[in-house]
């Protein structure tokens, strides 16, 4: 039997919940499903809005339309990020700025972020990779100095906090996701996150084909019509009915993570050790989502061979985040080698062991025993 990477699971009333949304007679956007779910996350964060999105990929496009961003415009990006992290911003004709990461959390190096920045910065996104917080107090003062508004992708970090603070509720704007490969997933959705009140008008617009359709539902106007540019950007009330089952689910959800997370280390710290492979650092003003475990092998050659050696027992472990300075499109807008000289390393360097809701203890007994098999 494979082990494979990651599997979609069912938590709790995920069905129940689905067929509920159905009959209900509202299957398409902002149905009552939507609204618990926002309802839920906002709480959570203690954050003036959220509004669901059929992606994070969207919910980023949408920060790209809330910002006005314009060609020209620069945004400072991490170049150990996810595609829809730049993509977003490019659709918009916004030069990425690619910035290094730290070599111990892999999160954007706030050492480097002052020098970047240039009369044309328009925005700061930053990731918090798997789940662990970036330094926000010193990227939250530079963005403020700068007049920079800070963005949070947010895709692995839902429910972590840094210095006590939700991660998603310090910038000024977040995303989250709920792919299937999420701690929380509809399948494919995700979310925006608005702290700043003052996009909350226009956010309902765009997310609505450019239409005040969101004002016309609560009486606010008595016909709607197109008032700005948007796009289709609300997810089904079918897929909040399965994502509100999986966040009601979400202490135990996490509480198996942790668990999932502390057994690795556990299972790992002595083998890792005795063989170079460096495990993931969470400072200790860091509270994490539990989103993933990854090694760092010595070299690109013994993460090759690591990946080759479980694929020969069926254990599935995948590699993370290739360059974006050096992808195509990269090199396209001025990347080159040598630009972001962490990302460069820790990438040929990273491996992502098996990691999701349903892995039970026996089989993450059987990846963990085929790794220490491994020596480099
Ligand atoms: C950091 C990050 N941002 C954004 C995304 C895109 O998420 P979605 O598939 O919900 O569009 C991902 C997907 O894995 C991601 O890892």
């Amino acid at each position: 039997m494979k082990i494979t990477f990651n599997r979609p699971g069912l938590t709790g009333r995920e069905l129940d919940y689905v067929t509920e949304a159905i009959r209900s007679g509202h299957a398409s956007g902002d149905g009552g499903f939507t609204f618990k779910c926002q309802k839920l996350i906002e709480e959570a964060l203690g954050v003036p809005k959220v509004l669901l999105t059929t992606s994070c990929t969207d919910a980023l496009e949408m920060t790209a339309l809330l910002l006005h961003l314009q060609p020209g415009d620069e945004v400072i990006v991490p170049s150990f990020a996810f595609v829809s992290t730049v993509n977003a911003y490019v659709l918009r004709g916004a030069r990425p700025v690619f910035i290094d990461v730290r070599p111990d959390t892999l999160n954007l190096d706030e050492t480097k972020l002052e020098r970047l920045i240039t009369p044309r910065t328009r925005a700061i996104v930053v990731l918090h990779y798997a789940g662990v917080a970036c330094e926000m107090d010193p990227i939250l003062e530079i963005g403020a100095r700068h007049k920079a508004p800070v963005i949070e992708d947010n895709a692995h970090g839902l429910f972590a906090r840094y210095r006590g603070r939700p991660l998603g509720a310090l910038g000024c704007l977040a995303t989250q996701s709920f792919h299937e490969t999420k701690n929380f997933h509809c399948g494919e959705g995700g979310a925006l996150v608005i702290n700043d009140p003052g996009y909350i008008d226009r956010a309902e617009i765009i997310r609505e084909k450019g239409t005040n359709r969101s004002r016309f539902f609560r009486g606010q106007v008595d016909k709607y019509t197109w008032v700005d540019v948007g796009s289709s950007y609300l997810p089904s009330d079918i897929l909040a009915a399965f994502l509100y089952a999986q966040l009601e689910c979400r202490d135990q959800i996490q509480a198996h993570r942790r668990r999932v997370w502390e057994r690795y280390r556990d299972g790992l710290a002595d083998w890792a050790a005795q063989n170079d492979v460096r495990l993931p650092v969470v400072p200790p003003h860091c509270e994490q989502a539990y989103h993933m475990f990854y090694l760092l092998l010595p070299s690109l050659a013994t993460r090759q061979a690591l990946i080759a050696h479980l694929k020969s027992h069926n254990v599935q472990a995948v590699f993370h985040y290739l360059p974006l300075h050096l992808s195509d499109m990269g090199l396209k807008l001025g990347g080159h080698p040598g630009a972001c000289p962490v990302t460069e390393d820790v990438s040929d360097r990273l491996l992502r062991l098996p990691f999701h809701n349903e892995l039970t203890d026996a089989v993450q007994d059987e990846v963990i025993g085929r790794v220490r098999a491994f020596h480099v």
